[in-house]
């Protein structure tokens, strides 16, 4: 990608999400599945987790950027409309979560996360501006991640409700990653140091979405729900592809080794009859 971002395109369309025409009435009609109920609240938590994310984010020189702090209060504006659609729609099937649930940003966040991300302040200060770069391409990483994840919760529902919600959602999560990739790609060009850092840390430090706040095993639950058997891995594949076409992310290939170590977690007697894959080199390219 290497066209030129249309950031007031963006900004113009940016709106809430459009839930116009969407006949809820149909939601308790078509099945939920186990599955779903048991991802969707991890959906929820994810998207609404954002807000300290961004709070991360305003700590860095990001922020400097006038681009990336306009995208950035759009952005987490758009995204929590897309936790409260998913809660709507559980609660119009007849699947509501309790209502006294703590949300993501209320939990107390687990001691390694937090020293990661005390870590992560103090090596963006050593890095000065050029540490941009990791948080732009760590964004594109994890909105190509969740708009690939949605479209294998829109592939799998049998809940067609549920389903043109999603596809509404994929619409902002593709603009959203648009943003970052473009922005990666601009910082990365610019800068040997910003090339190196980010390929060092992104590549011994990336996890999927919800890593972190959600439990490991619910982590490995909806990657594989999402990203395993053979439908997943193509998915796998196109993600680590298009990260590795970034200015010095040639050879990444995070995203598979997850899943394929997610699957070796899980074990071989639920496969969904794929071959168990070999974990790559830490460090391939
Ligand atoms: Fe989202
Ligand atoms: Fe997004």
């Amino acid at each position: 990608m290497s066209e030129i971002f249309d950031l007031k395109g963006f900004i113009e369309k940016s709106k809430p999400l459009d839930l116009s025409g969407i006949d809820w009435s149909l939601a308790r009609q078509q099945p939920v599945s186990a599955a779903e109920r048991r991802i969707l609240p991890y959906f929820i938590d994810v998207e609404s987790y954002t807000i300290a994310y961004l709070r991360a984010l305003l700590n860095t020189s990001a922020i400097e950027d006038v681009e990336i702090a306009d995208f950035l209060s759009i952005w987490a504006y758009e995204e929590s409309y897309h936790g409260r659609a998913i809660e709507r729609f559980l609660d119009e099937a007849g699947a509501g979560l309790d209502p006294n649930r703590a949300r993501s940003v209320q939990r107390p966040r687990r001691r390694l996360e937090a020293l990661q991300d005390g870590a992560a302040s103090a090596v963006s200060r050593l890095v000065g501006p050029d540490f941009v770069a990791v948080h732009m391409t760590w964004g594109a990483i994890q909105e190509l991640t969740t708009l690939n994840g949605y479209r294998r919760l829109a592939e799998q529902t049998q809940n067609e409700v549920f389903a043109e919600i999603v596809r509404r959602i994929m619409r902002d999560e593709s603009r959203h990653f648009a943003f970052y990739y473009h922005k990666a790609e601009e910082r990365l060009a610019r800068s040997a140091k910003a090339r190196a850092v980010t390929k060092f840390l992104v590549n011994h430090f990336w996890k999927p979405v919800g890593a972190g706040i959600m439990p490991d095993a619910e982590v490995d639950f909806v990657s594989l729900y999402m990203f395993g058997g053979e439908r997943g891995a193509v998915e796998v594949a196109h993600i680590d592809r298009t990260i590795s076409r970034l200015p010095g992310m040639a050879g990444f290939d995070g995203m598979s080794r997850f899943v394929a170590d997610a699957e070796k977690r899980r074990g071989p007697e639920v496969q969904h009859g794929t071959r168990p894959r070999r974990s790559p080199a830490l460090q391939a390219g």
